[in-house]
């Protein structure tokens, strides 16, 4: 217990006196120097080599999680990348979450993810980190982890698929995934076809290849200066991507060298600048809880009202689905997310410095755009704002986001009556009933999904077309909800209502009948019911119960903040935010 003091305090000593955090594991001559020295070289570690920079290499592969079963050889590359550059590289793991299997939402392990990598980085004689991830709630839950551990970090993205190819057609995941199941749910395509469609459509390693929540926090990492230039869509199987790799494992030593860390990168104008990019390549809603979630690990408040601001002033210039029309092979192709930035420049903060050692500006110096159709010109946009608006009004006083870009455009105003579903239960058990008393002027509103309510917010926001309307060709309605949405999913479709039903929002007030008006434009979202009568309305509202009774569900239901928030858990927020926030924990 003594020497074990002993070598904690050489570590704090070793941070303030500037030197690597390994020095002090492998550097003194006292009983766990010893130890630490003898262990790592009965792993095949020489004299000479732990005397490099130690860098970690955070290895998320898992065979449960298929958008990293390709991580081991990338891993491979960027331990050539650091032995290249004079450091030492030491893989290991954390827990990896991917969407299409972990129940009942990944977003219930983010927080999880966070903590865990956070806590690997901290606890270990690593003077400099690598983090791969690549599904999507692995990069926020690594940006988060580098934001408040602060030691020199990379991110390396595992990139997209290559497109699903069918009939002359490209497919994207998961676009059409909801499209193929639909029009089979419609009666419009066979079994058979079905499953040669679920054959084509996933055909490579890597993550989802369109605009959804992983390409877009690719692009953010990218964006936010955390991973080198031009990472976020290299193709995974690409061979570019081996070399972005290695690259990347030959610059985390730079940045050890150099002492650049986390915070020196990620300011509040590196966040503005990623959310100009997300804002204008139409990227997923699930971005902005990350980039609060981020922003808050970092000490600063990020009001939903910035992205919007932002939103505002940002030509929407990527032609990717679902928002536009192509997928991230062609985005690569085009130039990528250093191209795209080039276009905004002007709306940028040039001036951030980045993991290349230098600042934005500086690495675009080169880039240029290749497909013009692809990647717009800010004069010649798909649309003049950005993707994602911010709603306001009685229905959603903490706000509610819709992804503009992808509604329908004869829903960008409306008004209709709702019909309403009690939990994701109700909703199952109704949507398809022949008698819903519904039409394509209702609004559907789903309650109780949201971070206390689902629990953890699922992606269920994208509420089915009942079967009914779908037969008769509808194929978007206004919906409303506390839950997110896939950022594959397209549709008028309002979610992250906060307060949510579950903790006594006004979305849990809501009733049959009752009428809703969304105006897109003017920001609005209203349910036309008096206050006399929904404060009559709320004496009989109790709160539904938790769905935990221990471990750590019970703590994700206690601890996790409201959607604008960013659904951290409170105890992670530093101690002066918490403070600030205290009356809405
Ligand atoms: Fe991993 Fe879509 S399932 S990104
Ligand atoms: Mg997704």
């Amino acid at each position: 217990m003594g020497e074990q003091k002993r070598a904690s305090d050489a570590i704090a000593d070793s941070a303030s006196a500037g030197k690597l955090k390994s020095e002090a594991y492998f550097q003194e001559k006292d009983l766990w120097g010893f130890i630490h020295r003898s262990f790592t070289k009965s792993m095949g570690y020489t004299e000479e080599d732990i005397r490099k920079p130690v860098i970690g290499i955070c290895n998320t592969f898992s065979e449960l999680n298929k958008c990293h079963s390709h991580f081991n050889e990338l891993v491979d590359y960027v331990k050539r990348g650091v032995w290249q550059a004079g450091g030492v590289p030491m893989e290991f793991p954390t827990i990896s979450i991917g969407e299409p299997y972990v129940k009942p939402t990944t977003m219930l392990l983010r927080n999880l993810m966070a903590m865990d990598t956070e806590e690997m980085m901290k606890a270990h004689p690593i003077d400099g980190v690598v983090l791969i991830g690549g599904c999507d709630k692995t990069v926020p839950a690594q940006l988060m982890a580098a934001a408040s551990a602060n030691i020199p970090a990379i991110v390396l993205t595992g990139g997209p698929m290559l497109n699903g190819r069918l009939g002359g057609r490209s497919l994207g995941a998961c676009t059409d995934c909801y499209g193929f199941t639909l029009e089979h749910k419609a009666g419009n395509i066979t079994d058979e076809e079905l499953a040669v469609a679920e054959n084509a459509i996933c055909r490579s390693d890597g993550h989802c290849m369109v605009m959804g929540t992983a390409s877009t926090m690719a692009s953010i990492a990218e964006a936010i200066g955390m991973a080198l230039p031009g990472c976020a869509a290299i193709p995974a199987p690409d061979s570019r991507r081996r070399h972005m790799s290695e690259n990347t494992g030959k610059q985390i030593v730079e940045l050890v060298r150099h002492n650049i860390r986390p915070r020196d990168i990620m300011t509040r104008e590196a966040i503005e600048n990623a959310i100009t990019v997300t804002m204008a390549s139409g990227g997923s809603t699930n971005a902005i809880i990350h980039l609060v979630a981020i922003s808050q690990r970092l000490g600063m408040k990020l009001p939903l009202e910035t992205f919007d601001a932002i939103s505002a002033k940002t030509p929407f210039i990527l032609n990717l689905r679902p928002s536009g029309q192509y997928q991230m092979e062609e985005y690569f192709e085009a130039g990528g997310v250093p191209a795209l930035m080039k276009e905004l420049e002007p709306l940028l903060h040039g001036e951030c410095l980045t993991v290349t050692g230098r600042t934005v500006s500086e690495n675009l110096q080169h880039a240029r755009t290749y497909l013009r159709d692809v990647i717009r010109t800010m004069e010649e946009p798909l649309d003049s704002q950005g993707g994602i608006a911010v709603l306001r009004g009685n229905l959603a006083p903490d706000g509610a986001l819709i992804k503009q870009t992808a509604v329908s455009a004869h829903l960008k105003k409306h008004t209709g009556r709702a019909v309403v579903f009690e939990s994701p239960a109700d909703l199952n058990a109704r949507i398809d009933d022949p008698e819903l008393d519904v039409d394509e002027n209702s609004v559907l509103v789903l309650k109780n999904a949201g971070p206390k309510g689902a629990p953890a917010m699922p992606e269920i926001g994208q509420i089915p077309i009942p079967q009914k309307l779908l037969k008769k060709g509808v194929r978007d309605m206004v919906r409303i909800s506390d839950a997110r949405i896939s950022g594959t999913s397209y549709g008028a479709l309002i979610v992250h209502a906060a307060p949510e039903a579950a903790v006594g929002g006004t979305l849990a007030l809501v009733r049959d009948g009752d009428e809703i008006e969304l105006d897109i434009a003017e920001r609005r979202l209203v349910l036309r019911v008096s206050d006399e009568e929904l404060a009559e309305r709320r004496k009989s509202w109790k709160p539904p119960e938790p769905h935990y009774d221990r471990g750590y569900g019970l703590l994700f239901h206690e601890r996790v903040l409201q959607a604008n928030l960013g659904c951290d858990f409170d105890f992670l927020l530093p101690p002066e935010l918490r403070k600030e926030y205290k009356e809405r924990i």
